[in-house]
């Protein structure tokens, strides 16, 4: 075990784990955010997705260690009232459907928008490969990240 400090949705944070653990279970079991999800635990399905100094991580298979002294956005933090923008998005094209993988669709997103503010189909192609979602709702997705952007339906 060794203490290990950092920044979690702005708050400082102190956690006495193994350096090994993954941030995943630092976030859900240590400091009980559990709006970021268990998919595969191997990096391949997204669900785990959080922010890492503003860049998309797998945090299922990123040592706490590795994460020491950052900043850390979990879903939620993305927005004080849970209604940033994709995730009104997400309600209006309602997008989830047996809702599992969303949490790691939009932290995906936002990275994509806050780098991207008017993505292409391609480019959100691009952005959210890695997120899987079993219930196929990649075109509710598609529609609702251009929505979020400000661009309407799909084009
Ligand atoms: S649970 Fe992390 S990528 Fe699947
Ligand atoms: S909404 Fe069910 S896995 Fe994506």
């Amino acid at each position: 075990m060794v203490d290990i400090a950092l920044r979690v949705n702005g708050s400082e944070k102190k956690v006495s784990v193994s350096p090994e653990t993954p941030l995943l279970w630092v976030l859900r079991d240590t400091l009980e955010l559990t709006g970021t999800k268990f998919g595969c635990g191997a990096g391949l399905c997204g669900a785990c997705t959080v922010h890492v100094d503003g860049s998309p991580i797998r945090s299922c298979s990123t040592p706490v260690s590795q994460v020491a002294g950052k900043s850390v956005t979990t879903i939620e933090g993305l927005s004080a009232n849970g209604l940033h923008v994709l995730q009104q998005a997400w309600i209006e094209e309602e997008v989830p459907q047996c809702g599992y993988c969303q949490t790691g669709q939009i932290m995906s997103a936002a990275a994509l928008l806050a780098k991207t503010p008017h993505p292409t189909d391609e480019q959100i192609t691009q952005a959210m490969n890695g997120n899987l979602c079993r219930c196929g709702t990649y075109e509710r997705i598609r529609k609702a990240v251009h929505r979020a952007a400000g661009d309407g339906g799909a084009r």
